[in-house]
């Protein structure tokens, strides 16, 4: 397969792409506007395989994402490309609205014309996957069923907003054009790679330098966590065994409170190099709540880890020492980011 994916210099898309490499014979072209988020070396060897080409380009550009589609001639799309950090979406939505609206319906559209010329084998078995989260359904409280694949639409924050209205375009181009698009909405991610903006980074590397790690409110709220590196198994699997049409709920049923993340993260760097001022759970800062902060996110994955025929081998301990183990072995990277182009800029506090 050649596969068009958008975003691969991101946390998700290189992971995707360095699995693909890894274990597949399939080609990726790499759509990537190299924002301040991006990272060429998230790639590693992967990069530089010659089944990969980095095209930067943004995805609302037209003529650019048309040219993609003629020179690359894909047999699928995968749809990773976005503003993805909720804090700077309610600082600044324009670019959310921009990238993950306009850039999804452009994408669409030139992805629509290739699909239309395609001789009817290559036609039926095209498919574009759509990469979403699960914040689009909304806020749960303590005692409600996890979000499913028909759990509906509710989302809260620019960010999210950006990304339902993009998953409502995806699912109108499947059913007013015959599209084959497939949607999969996932819970919060983390692991290698992920931009230290986001909390489980943000919160290990300011434990590791000493500094106060912020906790939005009472650290109550609570997300539901997958490794990267299972979103990115879940993902290729979605894309080759997935119907069109059909929407996929991806998790790893491990919800955990903020606070139960901060405080596992100050114990995994406590027992790898211990910090002579004490227990770095004494760095916990509680501060004033974001707006509209969504209380809990969960997936009950069931359906489509029947679908799929997986489950997601991480658990959350197991996951986040494989983080912390790659943030202590990765200094260069993190450092040059924290100290350079992101110097200055907010350090404050985020689930994804
Ligand atoms: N991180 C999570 O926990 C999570 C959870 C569920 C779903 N998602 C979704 O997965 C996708 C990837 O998330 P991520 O965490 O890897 O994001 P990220 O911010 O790490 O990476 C986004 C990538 O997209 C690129 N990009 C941004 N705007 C672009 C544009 N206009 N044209 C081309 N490229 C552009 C950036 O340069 C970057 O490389 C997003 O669609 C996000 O909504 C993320």
């Amino acid at each position: 397969m050649r596969i068009l994916l958008t975003g691969g210099c991101g946390f998700i898309g290189s992971a995707v792409i360095r699995h693909v490499i890894r274990t597949t014979g399939h080609s990726i072209v790499n759509v990537d506007k190299l924002t301040y988020a991006a990272s060429e070396e998230a790639l590693e060897e992967a990069g530089a395989d010659p089944r990969h080409a980095l095209i930067r380009a943004d995805i609302a550009d037209a003529a650019a994402m048309q040219q993609v589609f003629a020179r690359f001639e894909p047999d699928a799309v995968m749809h990773l490309a976005a503003e993805s950090h909720v804090d700077r979406s309610i600082d600044g939505p324009a670019a959310f609205v921009q990238t993950n609206v306009v850039g999804t319906s452009v994408l669409l559209e030139a992805a629509r014309a290739y699909w239309a010329a395609l001789p009817p084998p290559r036609r039926a078995a095209f498919r574009f996957h759509h990469v979403s989260t699960d914040e689009v359904f909304g806020a749960l409280g303590p005692g409600d069923a996890p979000f499913t694949e028909t759990t509906p639409y509710d989302p809260r924050s620019p960010y999210s907003a950006s990304k339902a209205a993009s998953d409502h375009l995806v699912r109108a181009w499947h059913h007013t054009y015959g599209l084959p698009t497939i949607v999969s909405n996932t819970t919060n991610n983390y692991g290698p790679w992920q931009f230290p903006e986001k909390l489980i980074p943000l919160v290990t590397l300011n434990a590791l330098e000493g500094r106060t790690l912020p906790v939005y409110g009472d650290g109550s709220n609570e997300r539901d966590w997958i490794f990267v590196e299972d979103h990115a198994a879940a993902l290729l699997l979605v894309l080759t065994r997935g119907e069109p049409g059909a929407t996929y709920a991806i998790g790893a049923r491990q919800p955990r409170s903020n606070l139960a993340v901060v405080r596992a993260i100050c114990a995994a760097l406590d027992a790898r190099l211990p910090d002579a001022a004490g227990p770095r759970s004494r760095l916990i800062s509680f501060v004033t709540d974001r707006p509209g902060h969504d209380f809990r996110y969960a997936i009950d994955p069931a359906r489509s880890e029947a679908a799929l025929g997986w489950r997601a081998p991480h658990d959350f301990e197991a996951g986040l020492a494989r983080t912390v183990d790659w943030y202590l072995g990765k200094r260069d990277w993190w450092q040059a980011i924290r100290g350079g182009r992101y110097a200055g800029q907010r350090l404050g506090q985020a689930a994804a």
